[in-house]
């Protein structure tokens, strides 16, 4: 590999842009509505059962990948692999184009409800919310803030590891955990938040079924950044040393830390003004500035609130992005200025139709399913679970000798728990995964 390949600065630099891939609207979007609709503490539980017996493994071993093999995904795995095994690095690459153009369109409301929020723009009472709600994502301007947001991630990647995603990473990483706290301390001390904290910490087991499990496992992997060669792309700038579990250790301990944080915010907020915590995507933008309006200083913490989901969609959007970057700076030799903004044009092109599917092509549905839906599902419920079960069995399967001695840096680290390490990628993570993707294409 030619030595020009840029590498993280140093082992706090990457965890923080691994932890920012993983921080996302995944944690503070996504994971309050989960647990709330999935009843609260008990989910909480078997969530960080899964983390830690089944996510903690995977990052582990797409970051090996990538830092062993110091190249792209596709790269990565003709190297380690050969035969057909690249085509799960291009599976991964076209999956990052199908995640982005949907997030930017969520990232691109979260920037405009900064500006509303400080604005005083929006209407006050759940009701009325919703109706702007609507009426902004169906419109025009939702559109031109997806554009702004994807060119924002697209500049962070143009300028390059070191100074760009690291440097955008050590900065925004930091500041999106204050702000956290401060919405947190602001949240707890409400009158009636324990009626939030009970439902989010005490575990109600009655309410566990088998959907529990598969929400708790897809939640997991999304997460996670995993099977999509995001994390495979950020351990190839990993120095061939480094030591890998310790660092994935970091990353995945702050996610849930993330997601926890996340769900203490937002959960007590909903219920100290009695609203109903299971109420889907809608919680964060119109449960939420409802709540923002009836409290005092309400207007700043709500300012506060959708700068920190913008931050965490950015730092996510960056990572969505290098890995199809990666790819034709390595193997195609185009600048990183060229490609960052060329695959940033193609996924907003497959953002726009997303973003309309709330408004004027709300009418276009294939298998029932909107634009924008049909965008999530093929990624969420079909792409990445393919995705993180190939890498699975390639880790655990086909690779798996020289896998457990590049963990181990050549035998120099004592790591006595690298062979429960190989046995759930190869016995726990497959069957796993495949129960995940027969349930989400309805096959069982
Ligand atoms: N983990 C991010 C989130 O929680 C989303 C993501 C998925 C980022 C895949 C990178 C790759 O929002």
């Amino acid at each position: 590999m030619d030595s020009q390949r840029e590498s993280w600065g140093s082992r706090f630099g990457f965890v923080m842009a691994a932890a920012g891939s993983a921080v996302g609207l995944g944690n503070v979007w996504r994971f309050p509505y989960i647990t709330g609709d999935n009843g609260g503490g008990a989910f909480l539980l078997i969530y960080l059962a899964i983390v830690a017996g089944f996510g903690l493994p995977l990052v582990i071993a797409e970051i090996v990948l990538g830092r062993t093999a110091q190249r792209n995904p596709v790269g990565a795995f003709r190297l380690l692999g050969g035969r057909a095994w690249p085509a799960v690095g291009y599976l991964g690459v076209l999956t990052g184009f199908v995640i982005l153009s949907f997030y930017v369109v969520v990232a691109g409301w979260t920037l405009a409800y900064i500006g509303f929020m400080a604005r005083g723009l929006l209407s006050t009472g759940p009701q009325a919310l919703g109706a702007d709600f609507g009426r902004f994502i169906g419109g025009g301007s939702a559109i031109a803030y997806a554009t702004a947001f994807m060119a924002l991630t697209a500049f962070v990647v143009a300028s390059g590891i070191g100074k760009g995603i690291e440097r955008a990473n050590k900065l925004l990483m930091p500041a999106l955990f204050v702000l956290l706290l401060i919405l947190l301390a602001r949240a707890v001390t409400l009158p009636g938040a324990a009626d939030g904290l009970r439902f989010f910490l005490v575990p109600d087991f009655s309410r566990v079924t088998g959907a529990t499990f598969s929400a708790a496992l897809s939640q997991a992997f999304f997460s996670l950044s995993l099977g999509m060669g995001c994390m495979v792309t950020y351990g190839s700038y990993l120095r061939s040393r480094e030591r890998i579990a310790s660092a994935s250790g970091m990353v995945v301990g702050l996610d849930v830390l993330a997601a926890i944080l996340a769900g203490l915010v937002v959960l007590p907020v909903v219920f100290a003004f009695g609203f109903d915590p299971g109420q889907g995507p809608g919680l964060t933008f119109v449960t939420l500035p409802a709540v923002f309006a009836s409290m005092p200083l309400g207007q700043l913490f709500g300012v506060l609130f959708f700068l920190l989901l913008a931050i965490a969609a950015l730092t996510s959007a960056v990572s969505i992005l290098e890995p199809a970057v990666s790819l034709l700076v390595d193997e195609r030799g185009l600048s990183r200025t060229a490609a960052a903004w060329a695959c940033a044009a193609v996924a907003l092109a497959l953002g726009i139709p997303a973003s309309l599917s709330f408004g004027a092509w709300a009418g276009f549905t294939l298998f029932g399913k909107t634009f924008f839906d049909l965008l999530d599902f093929a990624a969420t419920s079909v792409m990445m679970p393919l995705g993180a079960l190939l890498t699975a069995v390639f880790v655990g399967w086909f690779w798996a000798a020289p896998a457990a001695r590049a963990l181990s840096n050549d035998g120099e680290l004592r790591q006595p728990w690298a062979p429960a390490w190989g046995a759930v990628l190869r016995f726990v993570a497959p069957p796993a995964l495949a129960w995940i993707l027969l349930l989400s294409i309805g096959l069982i």
